[in-house]
């Protein structure tokens, strides 16, 4: 019966347009089959995923042989599918160090054409946090203010686009763009856009995952000039002033009404002291 089977194997050409793109952390199904009518058993099949590698010489991630799996780790294949020819296998908690090619090798007992083997290609891709703005620093005395934008945790390389005002920003030279890689690979990313402020403005921060042909924007921070700031939030400031007032005011009062009980006492007292200053220079009067 093997040898009333057609074996076709396939030729592929690799190009990064081809590649499946799996999801850093999630479940990958890489594909792989042989045409056949009559099913096959399963004991007369064997199947290796090997997986490329630059430091060492091509892993084998995944064997099959004489219906049992011998080499297995986050692989699966799907056994049922087996016998009809379907050797596709499954990867779980994909991560950055799985991206590059798979191997399907199979061999049929019986079958003279030996092995076959199919190529795929596998990139990985991975979401990036929603970016936060925060202003770095307040407005110097060129009005210059620095706006810092934040988000990590994705693959591969993100573009950073800011928009001020809602229109895309365009000056590159006024953006200062930071990434580093992290222990499994994916990016981080810190841009400081530094703009100089005359009025009120709107600023957003957007991270374009090119690869899964997604953007993440930053909520819109907005930053008030300093006069605006003034009439908007002058807690502290007339609380401070109001109290001072409010003491000074006091110590005027205190003030004016010592004085006037002063006046009070010294006016009566005045009042019989002025007798004597009428008294004396009448009484001066005649000695000069
Ligand atoms: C496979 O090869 C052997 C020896 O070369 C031959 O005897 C046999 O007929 C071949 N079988 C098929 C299915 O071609
Ligand atoms: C290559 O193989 C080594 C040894 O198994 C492994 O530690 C390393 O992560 C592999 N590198 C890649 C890029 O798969
Ligand atoms: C192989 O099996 C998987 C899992 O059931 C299925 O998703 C896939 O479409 C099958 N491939 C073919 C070529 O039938
Ligand atoms: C603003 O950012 C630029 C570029 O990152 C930096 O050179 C400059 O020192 C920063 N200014 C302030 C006031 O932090
Ligand atoms: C992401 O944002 C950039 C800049 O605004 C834009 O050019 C691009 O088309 C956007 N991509 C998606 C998928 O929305
Ligand atoms: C800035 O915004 C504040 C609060 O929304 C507003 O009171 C003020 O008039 C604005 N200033 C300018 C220059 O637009």
């Amino acid at each position: 019966t093997v040898h009333l089977l057609s074996l076709t194997s396939v030729c592929f050409l690799i190009s990064a347009d081809d590649c499946l793109t799996a999801i850093i952390g999630e479940t990958v199904q890489i594909p792989c089959s042989l045409k056949t009518e009559t099913s096959l058993k399963t004991e007369d099949i064997l199947i290796e995923w090997e997986k490329d590698n630059i430091t060492a010489k091509d892993i084998t991630v995944h064997s099959f042989i004489k219906g049992e799996d011998k080499i297995k780790d986050r692989t699966q294949l799907f056994i049922s599918e087996v016998s009809r020819g379907n050797f596709s296998l499954r990867l779980s908690d994909v991560s950055v160090a799985d991206e590059g090619e798979f191997e399907c090798i199979y061999h049929i007992n019986g079958d003279n054409n030996s092995k076959h083997q199919a190529v795929r290609c596998l990139q990985v891709a991975g979401r990036y946090s929603v970016p936060y703005v925060t202003r770095s620093s307040s407005a110097s005395k060129n009005s210059e203010v620095n706006f810092t934008c934040k988000a990590a945790g994705g693959y591969p390389e993100p573009k950073v686009h800011w928009s001020v005002n809602k229109e895309l920003f365009q000056e590159s030279s006024r953006v200062n763009t930071r990434k580093s890689k992290d222990s499994k690979g994916l990016y981080s990313v810190t841009s400081v856009l530094t703009l100089t402020v005359t009025g009120n403005v709107s600023v957003t921060c957007i991270i374009e995952n090119e690869r899964l042909e997604k953007n993440e924007t930053s909520v819109e921070f907005q930053y008030l000039t300093q006069s605006a700031k003034e009439a908007g939030i002058p807690l502290v400031p007339v609380v401070v002033v109001l109290s001072a007032a409010t003491v000074l005011i006091t110590l005027v009062l205190i003030i004016i009404l010592m004085k006037m009980m002063k006046k009070k006492k010294s006016m009566t007292q005045n009042a019989s002291r002025e007798d004597d200053d009428i008294q004396a220079p009448l009484r001066q009067g005649p000695d000069n």
